[in-house]
């Protein structure tokens, strides 16, 4: 079968770049062992019985490796992978003509799968459990439903806000899979891996350095490793060293613990309640941010690296917090902590 990989999105310079250092190759995969142990199963077992993959659904905040993994599934099981993501489908008109272009056993990618519309979803839905699209045509009395039966296909949906996909939609994929933050031994490793293919080798320790500054993301590590070798480059040196690294990483204002600004934002506004919590509606008013955001793509990191605790009352600093601002403790801390 041929392979068709349609990716949509290629405009800037950055996103061509990482389409480049993306692995094809379920071993170049770096991480994520226990998603990769069970989806290993699945795929076995689907392509022992010669059938389509159940649908799966990837979530977690942008940039750890749901789009790979999406493409990687496909290459395993040599099928044709249509991508797509959910802003591209405005109506069911074109969703049915996505559908009934697949072919059995294809795979149908759909990022950002919590912007569909609900008319949409409610196809898909249906489309995925029964592999049957209702179509109607024509309006008024005279409107018919014509009835076209679907290929089995796989839909792989991609979400930073699985909170926000309906119940039925959540229902009808088989697998469900979180995805969770890099260690920086595994980020040196896809730093590593992506610094071969860039033909500019870099050397552990340099490659650990700029891993831990990546706050546990594979897409933030590879956006500074090629940074990094920009001044390596202009510097005519052949490989990446240390100095090298720590010299750009300074020049670039990377904050030592991979914090953007953003991040600093919030820890700052969380220390400044002096120890009391702030509900989730106001810090999404004082960041101008909307409260899905915040929640799914801005906390999860600061919360699994102890740097925020989510409490009854709302969002609360900890020390850890107070130590990465170089502030001190709020009086009275033995009541805080
Ligand atoms: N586990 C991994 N091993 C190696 N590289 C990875 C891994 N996860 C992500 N990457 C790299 O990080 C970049 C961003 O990953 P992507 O799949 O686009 O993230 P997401 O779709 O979750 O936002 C990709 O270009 C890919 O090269
Ligand atoms: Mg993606």
């Amino acid at each position: 079968m041929e392979r068709i990989v349609e990716i949509e999105r290629f405009s800037s310079e950055e996103d061509t770049a990482e389409v480049t250092l993306r692995p094809d190759a379920w071993n170049e995969y770096i991480g994520q062992d226990q998603i990769k142990k069970n989806l290993g199963v699945f795929i076995e077992a689907s392509k022992k019985r010669q059938e389509a993959l159940d649908h799966v659904l990837f979530y977690g905040p942008p940039g750890l490796g749901k789009t790979t993994l999406a493409l990687i599934i496909a290459n395993e099981m040599h099928t044709n992978i249509k991508v797509t993501a959910a802003p591209m489908i405005e109506k069911s008109g074109d969703l049915a003509a996505i559908l009934t272009n697949l072919e059995e056993g294809d795979i149908l990618f759909i990022d950002e799968i919590h912007r569909l519309s609900p008319a949409v979803e409610e196809i898909l839905y249906s489309s995925m459990e029964d592999f049957r699209i209702d179509i109607i045509i024509g309006s008024g009395p005279a409107a018919q439903t014509v009835k076209i039966d679907l290929p089995r296909f796989t839909l792989i949906g991609a979400t930073t806000r699985a909170g926000m996909l309906s119940n039925p939609l959540r229902d009808r994929f088989g697998m469900s899979f979180r995805m969770q933050f890099y260690s920086s031994d595994e980020l040196a490793k896809i730093i590593f891996q992506a610094s071969v293919k860039l033909n500019k080798e870099i050397i552990h320790q340099a490659a650990l350095e700029i891993a831990k500054r990546s706050r546990g993301t594979p897409r933030i590590a590879l956006r500074l490793l090629r940074r990094v070798r920009d001044f390596a480059d202009v510097a005519n040196e052949n490989d990446i060293q240390q100095h090298r690294t720590q010299y750009a990483l300074d020049e670039l204002g990377i904050n030592s613990h991979g914090f953007d600004e953003m991040d600093l934002r919030l820890l700052a506004l969380l220390a400044s309640a002096n120890g009391r919590a702030m509900g989730l509606s106001t810090i999404a008013a004082a960041l101008s941010e909307d409260e899905g955001t915040v929640e799914d793509v801005l906390e999860p990191y600061l919360l699994a690296n102890g740097y925020l605790e989510r409490t009854a009352k709302g969002r609360k600093a900890t020390r850890a917090t107070y130590d990465v601002l170089n502030i001190t403790l709020p009086q009275d801390e033995g009541k805080l902590f």
